[in-house]
């Protein structure tokens, strides 16, 4: 490879070059020219190791430069004035004021108009960011609940339109809420424009997706791929009897995987996501953003180029579209998932090894596996935050690392088989509902499904009509809920969880959904039940009160912003301990025991005063000897 004198000589010529027949597309807007000056030559040196040996590159360099002025000049005033705020103030997401949620458009409201009238809800809840999962245009029928997009420019008809969806986000914006969509970017479905194309068997789309000739490469591909969905969509490749080829498609059979090694399929993309960042979107969810760049004799996931193009999409955003920031759904090795964290790449990112760790701690009753791999994990670069959440509308994997479990005497893959069973309700004595996810007979691995109340065993303790079982349950989902909303980063809601949402089996009926228990989770949302958040006497109340007031706590304390927290050994193996950002201890006991800290254990890493304010119970707690802890309850200590 070049060396960098190279990179920055040659980015300053082909600026020179480029800049007098791109910026009269934006009138030549002396900030698009700045920013085109300051983030170019980053730009520049991503594409070139990325397309620099196609005999084509500089068109390429030109039509990228190109769609990104087209977006400026068309880009609304309101959002160039949010651009100029964020810019100001590039980190506004690490607030103590940041509230995450999570929906479906259709289940949770039916529409986009239906979303609009439950604005009082989401400001009841405090929300300040809210993401509604694919909306998009997608194949009738079984559509990965969405992440099949057959139109990125197209609201389902059926949710809405295009137009309703940008003043939905202006109307969202107005009351402190940013829009979160998601970038689908690694596949299209089957039914997009590109791949109709492609089938009706016009080449230069059939170069925007992998097709091969026959098995020759796809089996040697998959020599070392592994399989995200073994049950419903075994292998990685797709036979297409129409044009005689096999196409790569990592997820189902209707998910085709975007070649982004060809530079069209990159200036593509980047047309349609600066078409969103222009509709008013805040925060883009980078889907699956591990498998976008496919190497022979690699997992094809998380490679270096993988990383390099978000890098690049990131640059030309900053030029087009600042107000908008990337997060990253990268659910692999932690490790890994650190990876695409960082301002210049994706700023925020789900926390998935916060979340794996958290049922795993609720199952063992035991923190040390959590407590040891957020010591080593949960500290993020400056500019950045987590993502911290309890459930999606994702299956739950066991992703944190074998390393960890090893270094604590733990064997990984013994402990997943447990914590399957444990989830799966197999394992006696355990309170949780779960539904088992792509059992794969070869790896032995599986994944769990299930609402959080079903999981943290409301569901179990309805059924056989328990009252202790149910307080317990209740607190459970308090407790990792008040981890999640307390601990630093953006704390996200998977909607339904704050009225108790139980598993919805109906899905079983229906044959779109039946082989994916993904839907056990994902249930219309039940405005019945939601009327009774507002009585302490209800299962939906008591989680709701809890919830927003922990909400609420966060909201008024800064602390619980800053994202800088330390885990630390409280000397009692039951009981998870952090200081967030040097003022508030928060203790948590996750067994169903009371349970005691000694203030010796603690005093060694931190100065702690004889008594301390509890934010959560309003009380003064002495600290001089035992701090003692009913089950499951937990306390947020003003120490500084
Ligand atoms: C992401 C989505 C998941 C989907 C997959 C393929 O992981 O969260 O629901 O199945 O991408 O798009
Ligand atoms: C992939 C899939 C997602 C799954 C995850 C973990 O990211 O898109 O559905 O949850 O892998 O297995």
């Amino acid at each position: 490879m070049p060396d960098a004198n190279w990179y920055s000589r040659e980015a300053r010529r082909a600026l020179q070059r480029l800049l007098p027949r791109v910026a009269p597309v934006t009138g030549d807007d002396p900030v698009f020219i700045a920013r085109a000056e300051q983030y170019f030559p980053t730009i520049f040196r991503l594409l070139y190791d990325l397309y620099g040996s196609h005999y084509d590159f500089f068109y390429w360099l030109e039509q990228i430069l190109l769609s990104a002025a087209q977006m400026v000049a068309d880009r609304p005033a309101d959002l160039k004035a949010l651009d100029r705020q964020r810019e100001a103030d590039p980190t506004w997401f690490q607030s103590e004021k940041m509230l995450g949620g999570v929906c479906y458009v259709d289940l949770f409201a039916g529409d986009l108009d239906g979303i609009r009238s439950k604005i009082p809800y989401f400001r009841e809840l405090g929300l300040t960011y809210l993401h509604l999962m694919p909306l998009f245009l997608a194949p009738e029928g079984d559509n990965d609940g969405g992440y099949a997009v057959s139109d990125f420019r197209r609201v389902a008809p059926a949710l809405g339109t295009m137009e309703q969806l940008a003043d939905l986000a202006r109307d969202f914006r107005a009351e402190g809420i940013s829009l979160v969509l998601d970038f689908v970017f690694n596949h299209t479905s089957n039914e997009h424009e590109w791949a109709r194309r492609a089938l009706a068997g016009d080449e230069e789309f059939q170069n925007y997706y992998y097709m091969f000739e026959d098995r020759t490469l796809p089996d040697q591909y998959e020599r070392t791929l592994r399989e995200i969905f073994p049950e419903q969509a075994p292998g990685n490749f797709t036979y297409q009897p129409r044009i005689f080829k096999w196409v790569w498609t990592t997820f189902h059979r209707y998910q085709w995987d975007l070649n982004y090694s060809n530079p069209a399929v990159f200036n593509a993309m980047l047309n349609e996501m600066l078409f969103l960042a222009n509709q008013g979107v805040e925060v883009l969810r980078l889907d699956a953003v591990a498998f976008i760049w496919k190497q022979m004799g690699t997992s094809c996931e998380n490679l270096p180029q993988a990383h390099w193009i978000i890098r690049a999409f990131n640059a030309l955003v900053k030029i087009a579209a600042p107000a908008m920031i990337f997060k990253s759904e990268a659910i692999v090795h932690p490790d890994a998932v650190m990876s695409y964290i960082s301002p210049e790449e994706a700023p925020i990112s789900y926390n998935p090894t916060l979340m794996a760790l958290l049922w795993e701690a609720i199952a063992t009753r035991d923190v040390k596996l959590l407590r040891h791999s957020m010591e080593k994990r949960f500290a993020l670069p400056p500019g950045t935050a987590w993502v911290n959440y309890i459930r999606s509308h994702d299956d739950i994997g066991w992703t944190f690392a074998d390393e960890d479990a090893a270094e604590l005497w733990m064997n990984g893959f013994d402990h997943r088989q447990f914590l399957n069973r444990f989830y799966t309700g197999q394992f006696p004595g355990s309170f949780a509902k779960g539904v088992p996810f792509n059992f794969n007979p070869v790896t032995l691995d599986t994944r769990i499904c299930g609402t959080a109340a079903s999981l943290v065993g409301v569901e179990q303790a309805l059924d056989v009509g328990n009252p202790t079982l149910l307080d317990h349950a209740i607190a459970r989902l308090v407790l990792i809920y008040g981890v999640a909303i307390s601990a630093g980063g953006i704390p996200l809601i998977y909607l339904g969880d704050e009225i108790a949402t139980l598993n919805d089996y109906g899905y079983r009926n229906d044959p779109a959904k039946a082989d994916d228990s993904r839907w056990a989770h994902r249930p219309r949302f039940d405005w019945v039940r939601a009327e009774r958040r507002h009585d302490p006497t209800t299962v939906e109340g008591q989680v709701f009160q809890w919830l927003v007031y922990l909400v609420s706590l966060r909201q008024q304390n800064e602390a619980f912003g800053s994202g800088n927290t330390i885990f630390l050994d409280t000397g009692n193996t039951h009981v998870l301990g952090y200081i967030c950002g040097g003022q508030v201890l928060a203790l948590a006991n996750f067994t169903e025991r009371r349970q005691s800290v000694d203030r010796r254990a603690l005093t060694g890493r931190i100065h702690l005063p004889d008594a301390a304010y509890d934010l959560v119970s309003r009380q003064d707690i002495p600290l001089a000897g035992e701090i003692t802890l009913e089950p499951y309850r937990f306390v947020w200590l003003k120490i500084g």
